[in-house]
Formats: structure tokens, sequence, C-alpha cells
């Protein structure tokens, strides 16, 4: 009885044991290493914003159920976007609406001034979404609200004279503000999805705001509905020219099906975006080619000491996510990544890479040792996991004829997930027809998800890391990505590297267990 009571009194005292220990956290698709909410909903990250030493993350969040319902902030903080701490839900619905998405900005010159004197403000601008408008056909339901902190986040006051922005123009959709100060105009620059556009508007307070221009109505994906869209500056990394990337989500209408997050590259004066040529002839681009990363957005006020572009994705679909077959709690993040534009012969590419903090989750490196060329090379063993890892894994082709090469999960029941490059075509894809439970929606194993690769290089680096039911894929590298959930019924065992038409050469292959960020 004693040790009962010493015991719920540690855990009490220390909240982290309490996590790792509690039977969500241990569930069967419980992700490992990545973000998701203690329980319930969550969808969008919103409000990202690195203040003082820590990186913010919000999120579209229903606490009372595991399905979409009315949007709150949850809210967590990190010191290295890897391990977090959750903390109390910021922003509730209130008269106004739901709160739908939306970017935090930090006021530093209180132009706003709802700043008090030598302290910045922390101003989150957001969608409120009016249920009781929808329901009666109105077109105005959506518009923007700002709240604002002055205890580095952890409490919200909403502003009095919300909304800052109504809508005025009779577009049901309109929303997901994300907010920058755009330092050569002297002002706040709002990116604004608007169904089938983005629009740009500017403020010198954040508190009035002015359209500036749009965009987009005739270029890119139009399969769906235009969301979560963000606009930043970003240096070509051969030159440093300094260009801009547009993010737009799109639902449905993405590559693979469903939701996905498209991009542009151009120029942005403080008033309009001007694409690069190359949009107007080309196929779409997309950030990410899996089924599972969208309404993903950047971190703002990131030091420019460290000068990272870090993003972070919502790891579902709207196809499925309300269905997926988890309990208590529903959907995570996609791992933290940084961007940078990369010169291709096809034009600008944005390429998206894991973060180095990530790193600090490895344990003792696995270097398989196997035979250099052949068409099959076991990749694991008993003495390391398969769940749970990271994987860099390089080879080369020995004829671009070879169909295909790829990495192959499976379990003791012969489930079977596939993730390669298929050579022949120049094209990576996932498999995860076969990879376990799938029976909740008939939209999550529809056939083989394929991503172009733009170089012919017959050297191939597949850089995978593959948690509870999630694996993400970062070929060439994080030129191509694809991020895709998967359910086996029991955890894979068994990794190999396969190659089809004929053998490849085994550069090196390295495993590296990876720590659970709950302690
Ligand atoms: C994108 C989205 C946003 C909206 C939010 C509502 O997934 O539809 O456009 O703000 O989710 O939860």
């Amino acid at each position: 009885m004693c040790r009962i009571i010493f015991f719920l009194l540690f855990l009490f005292v220390n909240k982290t044991v309490v996590l790792s220990q509690s039977p969500a956290y241990n569930e069967q698709y419980r992700p490992q290493f990545h973000f998701s909410p203690t329980s319930n909903w969550m969808n969008d990250p919103n409000g990202m914003v690195y203040y003082k030493g820590e990186h913010h993350l919000f999120y579209q969040y229903y606490p009372n159920g595991n399905v979409w319902g009315p949007m709150h902030w949850g809210h967590a903080v990190s010191k290295n976007m890897v391990e977090w701490q959750h903390l109390p839900i910021a922003l509730y619905p209130d008269s106004l609406g739901y709160i739908f998405s939306g970017s935090i900005v930090v006021d530093e010159k209180n132009t706003s001034g709802l700043g008090k004197k030598n302290a910045p403000v922390l101003v989150a601008i957001y969608t409120y979404h009016l249920p009781e408008g929808e329901k009666a056909n109105r077109n105005d339901f959506q518009y923007q609200g700002i709240a604002y902190s002055h205890d580095m986040g952890r409490t919200w006051k909403k502003y009095t004279n919300n909304p800052v922005l109504p809508n005025t123009n009779g577009i049901r959709d309109f929303r997901d503000p994300k907010v920058f100060w755009h330092k050569e105009r002297n002002q706040w620059v709002m990116t604004l999805a608007v169904k089938d556009h983005v629009e740009f508007w500017g403020s010198s307070d954040l508190l009035k705001w002015k359209l500036l221009s749009s965009f987009g109505s005739d270029l890119g994906a139009h399969g769906g509905v235009w969301e979560c869209p963000d606009l930043f500056p970003m240096k070509v990394a051969a030159n440093g020219q300094e260009k801009y990337v547009l993010l737009v989500s799109i639902n449905p209408g993405g590559p693979n099906g469903g939701s996905a997050t498209q991009y542009f590259t151009g120029s942005f004066n403080g008033k309009e975006f001007v694409p690069d040529a190359f949009h107007q002839t080309k196929k779409p681009l997309w950030l990410d080619y899996g089924r599972d990363n969208y309404a993903g957005v950047t971190w703002s006020n990131i030091p420019v000491a460290d000068g990272r572009r870090l993003f972070i994705g919502w790891m579902s679909n709207w196809d499925y996510a309300q269905v997926v077959p988890t309990t208590v709690w529903r959907s995570a993040m996609t791992l933290p990544r940084s961007l940078s534009l990369i010169k291709t012969t096809e034009g600008l590419r944005l390429k998206s890479e894991p973060v180095q903090e990530l790193k600090l989750l490895r344990g003792k490196a696995v270097t398989i040792k196997a035979a250099t060329e052949s068409t099959r090379f076991n990749l694991s063993s008993a003495s390391h996991q398969v769940q749970q890892t990271e994987w860099v894994i390089e080879f080369e082709v020995k004829d671009t004829n070879t169909a295909s090469v790829y990495l192959e999960l499976t379990n003791a029941l012969n489930e079977t997930y596939r993730i390669g490059c298929n050579v022949k075509q120049n094209q990576f894809y996932s498999d995860r027809t076969k990879a376990g439970n799938h029976s909740f929606s008939e939209k999550f194993a529809t056939g083989i998800h394929t991503a172009e690769r733009f170089t012919k290089n017959k050297r191939i680096k597949l850089h995978v890391f593959v948690d509870a039911s999630s694996v993400e894929l970062f070929a060439d590298e994080g030129a191509v990505c694809m991020s895709e959930l998967v359910f086996p019924s029991q955890p894979f065992n068994k990794a190999t590297l396969h190659s089809e038409g004929s053998k490849v050469k085994l550069i090196s292959a390295v495993c590296y267990p990876l720590k659970r960020i709950w302690k």
C-alpha cells in the first residue's frame, strides 16, 4: 500500500513520467518520436513561433472527442522541436466562433499598441468560423481575429474589437492567415486562403487591414479548396539570390489523392507575388508527394543566427483522418523539417530535410554489412529494431532499366510495406496496399503513391524514418519527400532492400534505433 502511495506521489510530482507510462502513450500506433496530443482530435499546426528559447506549436484541437469538432488551439513547447512539453489549451471558441488556423508574430515594435513597455507582445492572428452563420447559409461566417499574450504564450487575451478583418467579399472560404513583417515596406503582410486563390493583405498595426493583391486563381493545382498558405523569403542555396516561396495546401486535389501542399517560387515586392515563369508551363509542384503531410507552415521569428526555414505539417489526410484506427488520440505532426531552395535544370525546387536536432534521438548506429552487389540485402537482424528507427541507405543502380529498388518492411503476418525508387520511370514510390489494416477507409490503400524524381543519377539515397504508424522518406538529400501513414497489425520486424530487374551495388546502409520523445 505504502509503495503504491509513494508511486502515485512520484507520478504526481514528476509529470514527465506520467506520459511514458500512461497506456495511451504505449498504444500500438502511438508515434514515439513524432508530436501527438495526449488525447483527442488534432489537425493543422498553428501559430508556430520561436520566442525566448522556445519553439511553440499550437494546433487545431477538439478536446472533447477524437473526431473534428469545435476548434480550439492546443499548445506545446519545445527547446529543440523534438521533445515536447504539453501546455494547457491556449484559445477557446467564443461568441464569434470556433478558432480555426492562423499564425503568431512577435510585435517587437509594439505596432499594435497591445504590448507593455519594454516587453514585446505575442499576437495570434487566426480565423473565426461561426457555425451558426454557416448553418444559416450565409457567406460571411469566416473572418479574422486576434489575441495577444504577455507571458511567453502561456495565457491569451482576445482583442476586444474583433474581428480585425471581416468577410465582406461574399466568399465563404476566407481563412488561415499567416502574417510576417515585410521590412522593406515597413508593414505586416497577411497571406490568406480564399477558396481558389490567396490574397495578400497589408497592415501597419495588425488591427486594420488593406487588400494588396490576389494570386493563383489561374495557376497551380485546383482540384479542391485552397487552405493554410505561407509566404516567406528564401535564398537560393547556390547563389544566395533572394526569392519568395508560397506554400498553399489544397484539399482534395493532391498528387496522390486528397490533401496535399503545393508551392510556388517567385518574387514579392511587398504588394504582389510574381511567380517564376516555369509555373505557367509545368505541372504543379508539391512539398511532399506522400498522402500524409497537410496544412504545414513555417515557424516565424527564427533567429537570424539560426537562419533556417523550419516547417512542420499535419501527418494525415482529410480523406480518412477521422477514421484512422487510433483511440484516445487522433493525428500526429510530421517530423520537423528544414527547407531550402535548390537550382535544378527544371527550375527552382524546394527541398525538405529532417532537422539536425533529430540526431539527439539516435541510439547506437548499426552498420549493415552485406554483399556489395546483389538483388536482395537483408538489413535487419535480431540485434536491432526495425520500427522506431532511422535508415540511411545508399546504392547505385547498374543500369537505368532496373525496374525498381525498394526498402521492404514486413512482420510475422507477412504484411508488407514498400518504399523506394522505380528507376526506369524515374519515380519514387510508396506502397502501403498490403501493409496492414486499411479496412477503416476505402480511400486509404487505393494504390501505389508516386513522386517524380528530377535527377537521373545512378546513385540513389533513401533516408527513411519509421515510427509506430508512419514512414517518411527524404530521397536524394530531401529533393523528393513522401510522408505516409501505415497501420501494420503487428510491428514490422524485418527489413530488406530489393532490386527487381538487375543487381544493385550497396554503398552503405545504416540503421539508427531512435529514442522515444515522451519521458
Ligand atoms: C485545414 C483546415 C483549415 C481550417 C482548419 C479547421 O485542414 O480546413 O483551412 O482553418 O482546417 O480545423
